[in-house]
């Protein structure tokens, strides 16, 4: 396995590779997440590069980028135990050098949910993710449904920029309590993590009212507010059923919708999603 630290060295790997060429882009701190896109990727494709890089951009004023947890050494061994051949892990000088100011900006589609809560936030990450492409050259690369905007995003940004990558979705892992991992979940207190599994019991109660049927999506938004208000550690951001491609809000869940929430542990902020009759 190659550790890449520079873009020159990514190219010359690049060079010499045959054959299709998988992508996970990660922010590290790898968890079983992670670990099914990477398989993914390793399954479907002759050579494997994975990106590991807390991306400053993508994280707003006050949010967690200095106490973002990492642990290069950790992530390394995982990635080795699944036969990756490449790590790009570059330092922010690398990515961003002194006077760096070309950004990507997908619009309103980044400008909803995560992106009303977290201005700017899909702005660094569509602007990484391109100069990722544009250094590993990629056939196909990897995210996980349970950034579902996260998603949606990137199909856009490729769409609209013929960017020749194929972008695969890949569904959600959890714990077997349901939460879903995430890199984030380290911060949580252990009664905020008792707490925590209430965000996908009530994306499932939901979605089954939806297999019932119902297809108004201000009720199966209220059926998700009204079991988290059970939960008293727990603090709404948004709640949203929305359009699968464009991410905007619904009316009616008549088609390839998203159900997603956002919500407060403490000072911890976690996402989850599901999908209701998309892929
Ligand atoms: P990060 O949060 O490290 O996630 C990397 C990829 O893993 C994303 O595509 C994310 O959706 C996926 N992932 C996270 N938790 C998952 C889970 N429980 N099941 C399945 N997939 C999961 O998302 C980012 O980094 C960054 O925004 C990035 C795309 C790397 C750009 O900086």
């Amino acid at each position: 396995m190659l550790v890449a630290e520079w873009i020159e060295q990514v190219r010359a790997w690049r060079g010499h590779v045959t054959g299709s060429v998988g992508f996970v882009p990660t922010m590290g701190y790898l968890h079983a997440g992670h670990l099914e896109l990477v398989r993914r990727a390793r399954h479907e494709n002759d050579a494997e590069a994975v990106s590991i890089f807390v991306n400053p951009l993508q994280f707003g004023p006050g949010e967690d980028f200095a106490r973002y947890p990492r642990d290069l050494e950790c992530d390394l061994r995982l990635l080795q135990d699944e036969r990756v051949d490449l790590v790009f892990a570059p330092e922010v000088v690398e990515i961003y050098p002194p006077g760096f100011s070309t950004v990507v900006d997908v619009g309103s589609i980044g400008q909803r949910l995560e992106g009303a809560s977290r201005p700017g936030h899909f702005r660094g990450v569509a602007t990484v993710v391109t100069k990722l492409f544009m250094v590993v050259q990629p056939h196909r690369a990897y995210f996980g449904w349970k950034d579902a905007q996260q998603v949606a995003v990137i199909r856009k940004l490729v769409a609209d920029l013929a960017i020749p990558v194929e972008i695969v979705a890949v569904p959600t892992v959890r714990e077997e309590d349901g939460l879903a991992y995430s890199s984030r979940n380290i911060y949580l207190s252990p009664e905020e993590r008792r707490a925590a599994p209430a965000l996908y019991a009530a994306l499932t109660h939901a979605r089954v009212l939806w297999q019932e049927g119902e297809r108004d999506a201000e009720r199966l938004r209220q059926a998700v507010y009204a079991r988290l208000a059970e939960e008293p550690l727990i603090r709404v951001d948004y709640v949203s059923v929305a359009d699968a491609g464009t991410m905007e809000e619904l009316a009616v869940a008549d088609r390839p919708a998203v159900l997603s929430l956002a919500a407060w542990l403490g000072t911890t902020r976690l996402i989850d999603a599901v999908l209701l009759g998309a892929e």
